[in-house]
């Protein structure tokens, strides 16, 4: 069947599947009832979102492709995107990919459970509207307790994009999937903050090329380390290799400046917001700014970086002038998420 007829059949599916009610009243906190419930929810072809160590996914079962759609439909994601599989366990990989190659295997063992996706030649038991029509198929284990439970419950690895409207900012609280997706979802499990706050790093392994896709909560420095040199040429240039990394995404609903040094941002600007990676040594507006990290710790920085995003989003402010942050460690990852959410601003307003 071709990706665009399911697509259309899940919409007039999405009523008339079993155990998966529409529409979600709120937040589910976790218990073994509210576990059980979920999983029983990703068995019958509905979608759940739920906490992971980066940010929050939306789930279906991978090997669902109607279920699968709902996610597209949901996020009002293009069908050319594609989606990363979540397992819990090693012996998932059986089914999704014939391409467990000995590198793969080094990181796998070196950073699994936890932020690191591995693109990998697919398995042809993996619906095509997983993998947007790739001959290749994105993984990852994540190192979140609900989110393991959610699959082995499931019985099931489940496809998960982050729980977001398509390209707005990605969710590090259950509040901020409610607030975009609450009535799009069947169940939204609160696992509170998530401790990483970007999403992982996307790494596709093709043949003997390591190229990285995506910056993100496992520093390439780290992965280096691993397997030697990795190729990060797809990082600036959108190429068929990275179908959803999209320049323009991450984006809050006002215009983002992303500033080279804070020597550049005007704070007389009375109708700005200001996103800043540490505390200045002079007094910035209060109530109008978010310091991302007192000390300039990068990892705090990374964890804090979304939620101020959605809290300057949600001030009353006209614009959002953010301070660029070291690109070494997980500033990599900081600054492409900055970037893409600056994309579209081309010229300040003036105020
Ligand atoms: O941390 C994360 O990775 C989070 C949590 C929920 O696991 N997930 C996440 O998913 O960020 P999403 O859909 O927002 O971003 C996944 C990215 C997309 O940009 C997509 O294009 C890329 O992964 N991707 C997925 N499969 C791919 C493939 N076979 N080849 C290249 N890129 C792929
Ligand atoms: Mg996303």
């Amino acid at each position: 069947m071709k990706i665009a007829s399911l697509y259309d059949l899940a919409r007039g599916a999405v009523s008339r599947l079993s155990g998966a009610a529409e529409g979600t009243m709120g937040i589910s906190h976790p218990s073994r009832r509210v576990m059980r419930k979920a999983a029983g929810i990703i068995k019958s072809g509905g979608i759940v979102a739920f906490p992971t160590e980066t940010v929050y996914g939306l789930g279906a079962d991978a090997f669902n492709p109607l279920a699968v759609a709902r996610i597209f439909e949901a996020k009002g994601r293009p069908l050319f995107d594609p989606l990363i599989v979540h397992i819990a366990d090693l012996s998932q990989m059986k089914r999704l990919t014939t391409g467990m190659d000995r590198r793969a295997g080094r990181l796998a063992g070196r950073f699994w459970p936890g932020p690191l996706t591995l693109v990998l030649p697919k398995h042809g038991l993996v619906p095509d509207i997983v993998t947007a029509g790739l001959d290749t198929v994105a993984i990852r284990m994540p190192d979140h307790l609900i989110a393991r439970d959610l699959i082995i419950g499931s019985g099931t690895p489940i496809a998960a994009p982050s729980a977001n409207r398509f390209g707005y900012i990605s969710p590090t609280k259950a509040s901020h999937v409610l607030d975009q997706m609450g009535d799009r979802v069947d169940m939204i499990i609160d696992g509170g903050d998530c401790a990483v706050g970007v999403e992982s790093t996307i790494i596709k392994l093709d043949g003997e090329r390591s190229v990285i896709l995506r910056p993100g909560g496992v520093p390439v420095e780290e992965i280096e380390s691993v397997i030697g040199p990795v190729e990060r040429g797809a990082l600036a240039a959108q190429g068929p290799e990275a179908p959803g990394q999209l320049p323009s995404h991450y984006s809050p609903s006002i215009p983002v400046y992303l500033a080279e040094s804070i020597r550049q941002i005007d704070f007389s600007r009375s109708d700005a917001g200001f996103l800043l990676f540490k505390k200045p040594a002079f007094e910035v507006p209060a109530g109008r700014t978010e310091i991302l990290s007192t000390d300039g710790d990068l990892k705090e920085a990374a964890a804090n970086l979304f939620s101020a995003l959605h809290r300057l989003d949600r001030m009353n402010v006209r614009v959002i002038m953010a301070e660029a942050v070291p690109e070494n460690g997980l500033g990599l990852a900081i600054m492409d998420r900055l970037r893409r959410a600056a994309w579209k601003e081309t010229a300040m307003p003036e105020e």
